[in-house]
């Protein structure tokens, strides 16, 4: 079904001052989203942060209901986490390795996420591979096929990477990675929120995302999704009070469901503001989400490609809501601050950030500007001209 942009705008209260082109940093709040985590922090100032948490317990408790509803999954699947990075190291943590297993990665996964496999080969013995992208930039699907063979333990791969707008085969790697009895953990942090999701489609055992981002929840925020037949295979490499229960004082049981993988304390004004934004997403549907944005930002890489001295980045037919693009007149900080002291915010993904993927592509840093369902064509056309008329 259609919405009234013009509405969602309304909600969006800084849409009305500002161009807002950086989704994938962290997109605009709905106010239903602000006045939820106010309201929690009144009531928190009102009667003492605990007995306000006793009170909202059923806000709080539909984090995972509406997650599940996400991403179609069970409730018990779902748990808290405060961001993306914490969420996708407590999974990635909770597999036994043993030296000389392997992790097969891609070209594009995230920098953090790299980073902490490279770390775990050093400290516990284990090999990671790197898949390459096709010359259009996803993942290739037969460099996967080869790697998969041998002693792999974990598939890790990120859905949408962060500095580029290409949606990777994470189906099809999923079907792959299932076939041969393979761990796949999935970041879904910049697909989550602009993308359908459907743990079940995608074949993932464990799925991360934030709220700031697609999703337009509050900042501090995020979830990971454990599948129910894997989740007695991990284990939490720390626990508390929360995650598990004494049997008696030499003995514990850990929680029967993916909250094993939370602490106790927790942001509650973000966690009741995060369930709200994602009933938001879910009210709207993620099929209408994701077609708005994926031909708002086709449409943005049609018009930025008229623009001269502008280069696109993103080819090949599996595109999304992120643009990157670089200025052969202005660098790609200085476009960026102009472009913000005109009310226009967007974003520069960094080559040092990034050796694996736009370093092997001859890439430096570049610009991105990421549209949301709220944003216009009549936007799209100002940022253009905001362009043309620089440098
Ligand atoms: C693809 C991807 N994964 C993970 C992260 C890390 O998310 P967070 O900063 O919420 O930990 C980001 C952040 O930009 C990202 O783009």
């Amino acid at each position: 079904m259609p919405h009234n942009i013009e509405e969602l705008r309304r909600q969006t209260p800084g849409t009305a001052h500002l161009l807002h082109f950086n989704n994938a940093g962290a997109a605009l709040n709905p106010t239903a989203v602000s006045t939820a985590v106010q309201e929690h922090l009144q009531r928190e100032q009102r009667l003492g942060a605990y007995e306000a948490a006793a009170l909202a317990n059923t806000a709080i408790e539909h984090f995972y209901t509406a997650f599940a509803r996400h991403l179609n999954c069970q409730a018990e699947e779902i748990a808290w986490a405060e961001n993306t990075t914490h969420a996708w190291n407590t999974l990635l943590h909770a597999i036994a390795f043993k030296p000389g297993d392997r992790i097969v990665t891609g070209q594009s996964e995230y920098a953090s996420n790299y980073l902490s496999l490279l770390h775990l080969a050093q400290t516990c013995q284990v090999h990671v591979d790197v898949v390459p992208n096709t010359a259009q930039g996803s993942l290739c699907l037969e460099a996967l096929e080869k790697a998969l063979e041998g002693n792999v333990r974990l598939l890790a791969l990120t859905h949408v990477p962060s500095q580029s707008g290409v949606v990777h085969p994470a189906a099809q790697a999923g079907a792959m990675a299932r076939a041969r009895g393979i761990l796949y953990l999935l970041d879904a942090c910049q697909s989550a929120g602009q993308l359908a999701l459907d743990v079940e489609t995608l074949g993932c055992d464990m799925l991360t995302g934030s709220g700031r981002k697609y999703l337009r929840g509050p900042r501090g925020t995020g979830f990971l999704y454990v599948r129910r037949g894997v989740l007695d295979s991990l284990q939490p490499a720390w626990i508390d009070m929360h995650a598990a229960s004494f049997r008696d004082a030499q003995h514990y049981a850990l929680r029967e469901d993916a909250r094993r993988f939370e602490n106790w304390e927790c942001f509650v004004a973000g966690k009741i503001g995060l369930a709200v934004a994602v009933d938001y997403a879910n009210a709207l549907g993620m099929p209408w989400i994701e077609a708005r944005v994926r031909t708002l930002a086709a449409t943005l890489r049609e018009q930025l490609r008229d623009v001269p001295g502008i280069t696109v980045h993103e080819s090949g037919n599996d595109l999304c809501g992120i643009v990157t693009f670089s200025s052969s007149r202005e660098a790609a900080d200085s476009l960026q601050q102009r472009l913000l002291a005109r009310g226009i915010n967007t974003s520069v993904v960094r080559l040092r950030n990034n050796p694996l993927d736009l370093g092997a592509r001859g890439l430096g840093d570049l610009n991105r500007a990421s549209v949301h369902y709220y944003n216009t064509d009549e936007e799209i056309e100002r940022f253009c001209e905001a362009l043309r008329n620089g440098r």
